[in-house]
């Protein structure tokens, strides 16, 4: 069995950019469809019929974040802490994340009239920023590894240089 590393294998790395990206893109669905793109109903302005689904979209895929994100805590994570690689910039991933999943509970199970102003902003205002989080926690991580991320580089092979070689004499051949 191969030792355990800190960087991503491929099918694990575009599983978390999948799973991430969905999370991201039904929350910015919802806010778009919530504050651009209401409807007009018979009694004046409604909400826009798919906005629930978004969010019902973006609950799914916050628990798959959530799985996600414990895939990274058993070796990328805990290597990386261990070896103090890149800390500086995956401790605010992480506060991100504990922050997002802790605002996104007390959104489902405690939001009311009274904090409706403040509470949903405090998630989604950090939410918008995931991307940019990442994008900068990963060029952290390259530069701590530079040029070994290309994939020319990856796969590049050894070349085999054949060169002539001088024929052999049959004298030569026939020395013991
Ligand atoms: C929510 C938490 C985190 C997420 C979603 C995350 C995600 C990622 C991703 C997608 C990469 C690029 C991987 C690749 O190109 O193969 C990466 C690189 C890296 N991360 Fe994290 N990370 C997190 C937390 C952390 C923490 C807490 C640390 C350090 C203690 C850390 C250390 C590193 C290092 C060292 C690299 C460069 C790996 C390499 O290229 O060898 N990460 N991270
Ligand atoms: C680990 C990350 C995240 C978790 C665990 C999470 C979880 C949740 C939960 C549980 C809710 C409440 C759903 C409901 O009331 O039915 C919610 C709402 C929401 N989330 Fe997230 N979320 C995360 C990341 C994000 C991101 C990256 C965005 C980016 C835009 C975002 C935007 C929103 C929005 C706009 C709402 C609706 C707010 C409202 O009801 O006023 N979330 N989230």
């Amino acid at each position: 069995m191969s030792a355990p590393i800190i960087r991503l294998g491929h099918r694990h790395k575009r599983l978390a950019y999948a799973t991430f990206s969905l999370l991201w893109v039904s929350g910015a669905l919802w806010l778009a469809f919530h504050y651009f793109l209401g409807v007009e109903g018979d009694f004046g302005p409604e909400p826009n019929p798919l906005e629930k689904w978004w969010l019902r979209l973006h609950g799914l895929a916050a628990m798959l974040a959530l799985v996600a994100l414990g895939s990274l805590l058993t070796n990328h994570v805990r290597l990386a802490w261990q070896r103090n690689k890149n800390r500086r910039s995956g401790l605010p991933m992480l506060a991100l994340t504990a922050w997002l999943a802790a605002t996104g509970y007390a959104l489902y199970y405690f939001s009311s009239d009274a904090n409706a102003a403040w509470l949903p902003l405090l998630h989604w205002t950090v939410g918008l920023a995931v991307p940019l989080a990442l994008t900068l926690h990963i060029l952290a991580g390259r530069q701590r590894a530079p040029g070994s991320h290309t994939r020319t580089q990856r796969r590049k092979k050894p070349v085999l240089h054949l060169v002539a070689q001088p024929p052999v004499s049959a004298s030569q051949k026939a020395r013991p």
